[in-house]
């Protein structure tokens, strides 16, 4: 019985696919891997260093504390962001400060949108306002203390959205988390501020 031979094409055309598929695998391979070494160059010659922080001035205003427990008070600070990259410069999308006491915020602000480019310093100056904030625990005790001793020791967290740019490339965004503590403010104007480094994470 002569069977006609099943077609020769598929089985010849099968190890080219193969080899074809394999030689596209090889070249993505290589790719990421080019794109790999050429973003840990960039990342060695531009070479990131920490965003420095530092509080350098505060004050307390308008302090009134009520006797059912409710805190008034303004907080000025001017805070000192320093960005010691040559190379890197950093979009802040989103800026929030909160002042705690004891683990309490007692207020809350936002500073606006900025750039901050390569080796530079910028001074950021905000009020924050605490409104009939309800206090609880020993907070309402321990700032009657803190009020007649004239001295007062707060934490200031700061929370940003941050971008980074290296020439034309932008980075993703990140959360930086900023934290100064103690920070301590003097009711009485005549004494000076102790100015205050922070610890920045990333
Ligand atoms: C710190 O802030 C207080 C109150 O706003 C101001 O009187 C004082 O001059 C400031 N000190 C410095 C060194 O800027
Ligand atoms: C503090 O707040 C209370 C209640 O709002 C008010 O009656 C009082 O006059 C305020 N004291 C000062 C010194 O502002
Ligand atoms: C830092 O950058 C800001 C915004 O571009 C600019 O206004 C400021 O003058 C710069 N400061 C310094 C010390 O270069």
């Amino acid at each position: 019985m002569a069977h006609p031979n099943p077609p020769t094409q598929p089985q010849a055309a099968k190890p080219r696919q193969r080899s074809l598929l394999r030689c596209i695998a090889i070249v993505i391979l290589a790719l990421i891997v080019l794109v790999g070494i050429a973003v840990l160059i960039i990342w060695l010659v531009v070479k990131p260093k920490h965003l420095e922080y530092s509080v350098e001035n505060a004050s307390i205003h308008d302090f009134n504390l009520t006797d059912a427990n409710h805190l008034y008070a303004n907080f000025d600070f001017s805070i000192r962001a320093y960005n010691p990259n040559s190379k890197v410069s950093v979009y802040y999308d989103s800026v929030e400060l909160s002042v705690l006491y004891e683990d309490q915020t007692l207020a809350t602000n936002a500073v606006a949108p900025f750039y901050q480019p390569h080796k530079n310093v910028t001074r950021l100056q905000l009020r924050l306002a605490a409104q009939t904030v309800a206090l609880y625990g020993s907070v309402p005790k321990d700032l009657r203390h803190d009020k007649s001793s004239g001295v007062i020791e707060l934490d200031v967290w700061v929370r940003a959205r941050i971008r980074f740019k290296v020439g034309l490339w932008k980075s993703d965004h990140r959360t930086l988390r900023i934290f100064c503590s103690p920070v301590l403010l003097h009711f009485s104007n005549s004494k000076g501020f102790e100015r205050t480094h922070c610890d920045v994470e990333l």
